[in-house]
């Protein structure tokens, strides 16, 4: 059988911070965040946008935009590490405000950037295994990344929700049926207690985490396979990776090029050329989203996904290697296969002319946005508006009233539509 993604749409806030302005107030070279870093531009949520709202607002976008009626939903799973909840999920949120079926299977899953790729693997193996009866999983990755201000990791924050239904009709993409390789160790790189609304982070030891468990789980995927060469870079067209931000991909790459070659390659090295434009070639390409957009923790990868499929065609891209990693730690090796013809769905994808209509903040714009978070994160609040915040979308947050989370926009049109749908088809057959 085949199973894979079918669908996959992006939505994030509608305001975002230039990471030039950013570097300037904080007495840094810009060229440190861009150039060093990789990053260009970092997504910020208003108050009234949470990771309800994101993941609601980047549901009904992937459900519309691929025509996929609400009530195939049979599996719902919400993969984040910024719920807004200790103990309800996001998913019912979003169960809810998509109006699903009551006998949908719903959940959240947590493992620091991990979560949504776990999640995913579930879905793969339920649709896999003949358990779903024709029903397809809707896999959501949302997240709002947190730093304190003026931390190392500022400039690593970033906003976003990457929706993906993944079913036996993989329009998409497929994924390897047979090999998959996995990688876990307890290590603090990154953390966020409960009464912390901000991460901390040990940066460069978590970078040196991420290499290790790419080593980890790429060695299982080849100890695995029963034709390792299948993983071999040569045949692979593309390489993504977890992004917290784009140098770090870079690194990642360099990490697998060296496994593949069997060799430790210098920077100084004459063969680090090679590494090079392995890297501009199957890797740099598809990262033009996350530089503009910032860390989206469980998303990053899938960001790094819809950049490679809107910006390619089945012609140049037969498999791709997918590398998740999730702090304290956790990752994946897998191999997918793009299906041919995938790019008739560029238009449905492509979130450019959204990012570009977002608006810029200054950054005391920011500073007090980050402020006001934290200080309606402590109880009820007055009820929020829209206007004040300069929000267009649909469904937003509202406040709390009596400690109970209040949103705007639970209508949904789609879902409305497909009920009317449903009920005169049955009416006709009756
Ligand atoms: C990534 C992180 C550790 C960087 O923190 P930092 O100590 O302030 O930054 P560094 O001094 O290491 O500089 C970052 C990069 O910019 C480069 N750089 C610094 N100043 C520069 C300048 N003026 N021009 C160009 N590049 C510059 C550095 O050489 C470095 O590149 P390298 O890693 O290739 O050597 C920090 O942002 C962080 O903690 N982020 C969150 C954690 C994270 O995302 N971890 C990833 C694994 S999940």
């Amino acid at each position: 059988m085949r199973v894979g993604i079918e669908a996959i749409a992006f939505h994030g806030p509608e305001h975002y911070v230039e990471l030039a302005d950013l570097a300037k107030a904080r007495g840094v070279d810009p060229d440190k965040y861009t150039k060093g870093l990789g990053q260009i531009r970092m997504a910020v949520a208003t108050p009234m946008e949470d990771t309800v709202t994101m993941a609601v607002n980047a549901a009904r976008k992937v459900l519309s935009n691929f025509d996929i009626d609400p009530h195939d939903i049979g599996t719902l799973v919400v993969g984040t590490e910024s719920g807004v909840d200790h103990s309800k999920p996001v998913a019912v949120y979003v169960h809810d405000a998509l109006g699903l079926r009551a006998n949908c299977h719903t959940y959240e899953t947590k493992h620091a950037c991990f979560g949504a790729m776990a999640a995913v693997f579930s879905a793969n193996d339920w649709i896999s295994c003949g358990r779903a009866d024709g029903a397809k999983a809707l896999i959501i990755a949302s997240d709002i990344a947190r730093y304190p201000i003026g931390d190392p990791g500022e400039p690593t924050q970033g906003a976003g929700a990457v929706a993906m239904v993944i079913s036996d009709r993989p329009h998409l993409l497929q994924f390897d049926p047979e090999v998959r390789g996995h990688y876990t160790k307890q290590v603090m790189d990154f953390w966020r207690p409960l009464y912390s609304p901000t991460a901390f982070v040990d940066g460069h030891y978590s970078i040196g985490c991420y290499l290790n468990a790419l080593e980890g789980a790429l060695v299982d995927a080849l100890d695995k396979a029963t034709f390792p060469e299948r993983y071999a870079m040569e045949r692979l067209q593309a390489c993504i990776y977890h992004v917290p931000f784009a140098k770090m991909a870079a690194k990642a790459h360099h990490r697998h090029f060296e496994i593949d070659a069997g060799e430790a390659i210098d920077t100084e090295s004459e063969r680090y050329v090679e590494v090079r434009k392995a890297f501009s070639e199957k890797t740099q390409r598809w990262l033009s989203l996350n530089a503009v957009v910032g860390n989206i923790y469980t998303g990053s990868l899938f960001l790094s996904l819809i950049d490679l499929l809107r910006g390619s065609t089945s012609d140049d891209l037969k498999q791709i290697s997918m590398f998740s990693y999730g702090s304290g730690c956790a990752a994946s090796m897998s191999i997918a296969y793009p299906t041919p013809g995938f790019e008739r769905f560029r238009q449905a994808i492509d979130p450019e002319p959204e990012l570009n209509a977002r608006r810029k903040l200054s950054i005391s714009e920011y500073e007090n946005i980050i402020w006001l978070h934290d200080s309606l994160a402590t109880g009820d609040t007055e009820e929020l508006r829209a206007d004040e915040w300069d929000l267009h979308g649909d469904f937003l947050y509202l406040g709390n009233h009596k400690h109970i989370r209040r949103y705007r926009g639970l209508e949904c049109g789609i879902c409305e539509a497909r009920r009317s749908e449903r009920l005169a088809a049955s009416e006709h057959q009756h």
